[in-house]
């Protein structure tokens, strides 16, 4: 079995780590980190691997320390003796497989690998890992590797060509991604204002939310889309701002730029009237 090292083994070097590991993908070997007490604690999570130890044995060194250190963890590796042919990856989403240019000439072969999943508790990651896409950019041989261990821990993968512009991939994953919880969040502080509490407010939105992101994942956004904007009615957006300008001026500002943009979608869908939507956008001109 090849033997798999992690630097960084943190929340998703662990768990990725601890799904090699019981699927038996690969045998784990080091486990390199800052704090010794961090790799201890990773090593008796996975039930493998030890603490430290040597790069040398490894034939895949995943790198999954955070992104404003990597570049330097990378540059390091120059002067570390890596085993020749080894797989070097690291799990960044926002930086490229530029990061490993520094290599250039040595014999080893490089990759990104991204799993498009939020890694915040490593034993329930491992546990809802199936399904999980992780997306693969770097040399292909190294890719086609990584992608037959992903699919062996339940995984599927992706690969991007070495041209996707890195910087807006991950925008569009933090768009979707991390600016849902934000918007569920606004959502609950609008209920405070109404006098609805949090536990009202998630019984109210929990069904229509599920709903309302099974039907754009099925049918796109523009054909999922309802409400007010979606019908152009300018005169209850046009109340909606006027009370959530009066009760918090950040929430009224996050419901404009979103009711212009939902005005773009409406226009997509092409049910709304023009001159409804005209008038929102008027309403909603940050200008
Ligand atoms: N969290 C997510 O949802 C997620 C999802 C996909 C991709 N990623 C990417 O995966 C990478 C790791 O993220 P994470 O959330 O797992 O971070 P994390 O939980 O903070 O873990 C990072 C690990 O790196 C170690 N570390 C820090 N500096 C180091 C260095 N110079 N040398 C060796 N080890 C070092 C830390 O050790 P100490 O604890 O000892 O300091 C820690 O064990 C990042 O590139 C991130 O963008 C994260």
């Amino acid at each position: 079995m090849k033997r798999l090292a992690v630097i960084g083994p943190g929340k998703v070097g662990r768990t990725l780590a601890k799904l090699f590991h019981q699927h038996q993908v690969y045998e784990i070997g080091a486990l390199v980190s800052v704090n010794p007490e961090t790799a201890q604690a990773a090593a008796d999570f996975i039930g493998a691997g030890a603490q430290g130890g040597t790069l040398e044995t490894a034939d895949i060194v995943l790198i999954a320390v955070p992104d404003p250190v990597l570049e330097t963890v990378i540059a390091e590796l120059a002067a570390k003796a890596i085993k020749p042919g080894a797989i070097l990856a690291h799990t960044s989403g926002a930086l490229g497989p530029d990061l490993f240019d520094v290599l250039a000439g040595q014999n080893v072969r490089t990759a990104c690998v991204h799993p498009v999943k939020a890694f915040s508790d490593p034993a329930r990651s491992v546990a809802t890992f199936d399904g999980t896409v992780t997306t693969l950019q770097g040399e292909a041989s190294a890719c086609a590797e990584l992608a037959t261990a992903f699919s062996a821990i339940g995984g599927r993968t992706l690969e991007l060509s070495l041209d996707t512009d890195r910087t807006l991939y991950h925008a569009a994953i933090v768009f979707m991604a991390n600016h849902l919880p934000t918007l569920v969040q606004a959502g609950l502080k609008t209920f405070a204002q109404a006098g609805i509490s949090r536990e009202a407010g998630f019984a109210i939105a929990g069904p229509i939310l599920r709903d309302t992101l099974e039907a754009v994942l099925v049918n796109g956004p523009a054909a999922a889309l309802t409400g007010p904007v979606a019908r152009g009615d300018a005169l209850t957006v046009a109340r909606h701002l006027e009370k959530l300008g009066h009760a918090d001026t950040d929430l009224a500002a996050l419901y404009a730029a979103l009711a212009r943009a939902t005005a773009d979608v409406s226009a997509e869908k092409g049910e709304a009237s023009v001159d409804g939507l005209l008038a929102i956008r008027e309403l909603t001109n940050p200008g």
